[in-house]
C-alpha cells in the first residue's frame, strides 16, 4: 500500500541517484607539491570535507602558508615526508622528472593510494610535446619504487584551471583512471566526481602510458588545447 513514508523513501533514493556516488568518508590526502595542481586539487578536495596535508620542500614559505589559509577546513603544510606519512591518499603533484626522486625520499607508501597526475614530456625537434625516451610510464616507474602501494594514474589529462572550476571547460570533462585495484580507483573517482568531473575506470596500470599519451594530443592539438569527455557507448550496453 502507498504511504507517505514510502513516498519519501523513494524520493531519497531518487535524490541519491541524481547526485551520484557519495563520499564514503572523509579522506586524509597528502598533496606533495604546492604548485598549480597541488593547490587546485587541495582546495577543491577540502571543500568536500577532506583533510589536506600539503607536503612542501619549504612548508613555512609565505606562498605555502597562504595556500593553507585559503584551503581551510583544517589544512596544514609539513614536509613532503611528513605529509605522506599522515595520509591515506598521496598525490604526487610534482614535476614529472622529480617524481621518482620524491618517492625515494618518502617513508613507506605501502597500504596507501598514490595518485600520479604527472605528464612526462619532452619537446621534440619539430616543437611538438612528446614521450621522453623511456620504455614505460611514469606511473609504472613510481609503482616499482612504492611496493605495497596502489598507484593510480589520474588527473593528468586536464588543466589545473578546470580542476579549480570545471565550468570553464564549457562541457563535461572526464578523468580517465587506471590502476590495479578496483576499490582504490573508485576512491579516486569519488574525489573527481565530487569536484564536478566525470571519472571512468579504464583499466590496469600497465595502460598508464596511454593516459600519459593523451597529454600529447591535448598539448599538440591544432588551434589550442583540448579536453576529454568519454561518454559511455550505449550502443554496446
Ligand atoms: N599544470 C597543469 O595544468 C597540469 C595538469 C595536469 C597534470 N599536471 C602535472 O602535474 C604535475 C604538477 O604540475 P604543476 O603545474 O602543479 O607544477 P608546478 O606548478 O611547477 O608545481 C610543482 C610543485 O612541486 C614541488 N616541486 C618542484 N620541484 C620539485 C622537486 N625538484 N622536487 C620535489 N618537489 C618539487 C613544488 O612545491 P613545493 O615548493 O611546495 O615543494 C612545486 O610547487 C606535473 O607533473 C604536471 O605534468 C599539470
Amino acid at each position: 500500500m502507498w504511504s507517505a513514508s514510502r513516498a519519501s523513501l523513494i524520493g531519497l533514493v531518487m535524490a541519491a541517484a541524481l547526485v551520484g556516488p557519495m563520499t564514503a568518508h572523509a579522506e586524509t590526502v597528502a598533496m606533495i607539491g604546492t604548485g598549480n595542481v597541488g593547490a587546485a586539487l587541495g582546495r577543491r578536495f577540502a571543500e568536500h570535507g577532506h583533510k589536506i596535508v600539503y607536503g612542501s620542500r619549504d612548508p613555512s614559505a609565505a606562498d605555502v602558508r597562504e595556500l593553507v589559509a585559503v584551503t581551510g577546513h583544517g589544512a596544514v603544510a609539513v614536509t613532503q615526508a611528513e605529509a605522506a606519512a599522515q595520509a591515506d591518499i598521496v598525490v604526487l603533484a610534482v614535476p614529472w622528472s622529480a617524481a621518482e626522486d620524491v618517492v625515494r625520499t618518502l617513508p613507506s607508501l605501502s597500504g596507501k593510494i598514490v595518485v600520479d597526475p604527472t605528464n612526462p614530456r619532452v619537446t621534440a625537434s619539430d616543437g611538438f610535446a612528446d614521450y621522453p625516451p623511456l620504455e614505460d610510464s611514469n606511473a609504472e616507474r613510481i609503482a616499482r619504487l612504492a611496493p605495497g602501494a596502489q598507484v593510480i594514474k589520474a588527473f593528468s589529462t586536464l588543466g589545473f584551471e578546470t580542476m579549480l572550476d570545471p565550468k570553464v571547460a564549457g562541457g563535461p570533462v572526464t578523468v580517465p583512471i587506471v590502476g590495479d585495484d578496483r576499490a582504490a580507483k573508485e576512491r579516486v573517482a569519488v574525489l573527481a566526481r565530487e569536484i564536478g568531473l566525470e571519472a571512468i575506470d579504464v583499466g590496469p596500470l600497465r595502460h598508464a602510458r596511454i593516459i600519459e599519451g593523451l597529454h600529447y594530443l591535448r598539448a599538440n592539438a591544432y588551434g589550442g588545447r583540448i579536453n576529454y569527455h568519454f561518454p559511455r557507448d550505449h550502443a554496446r550496453d
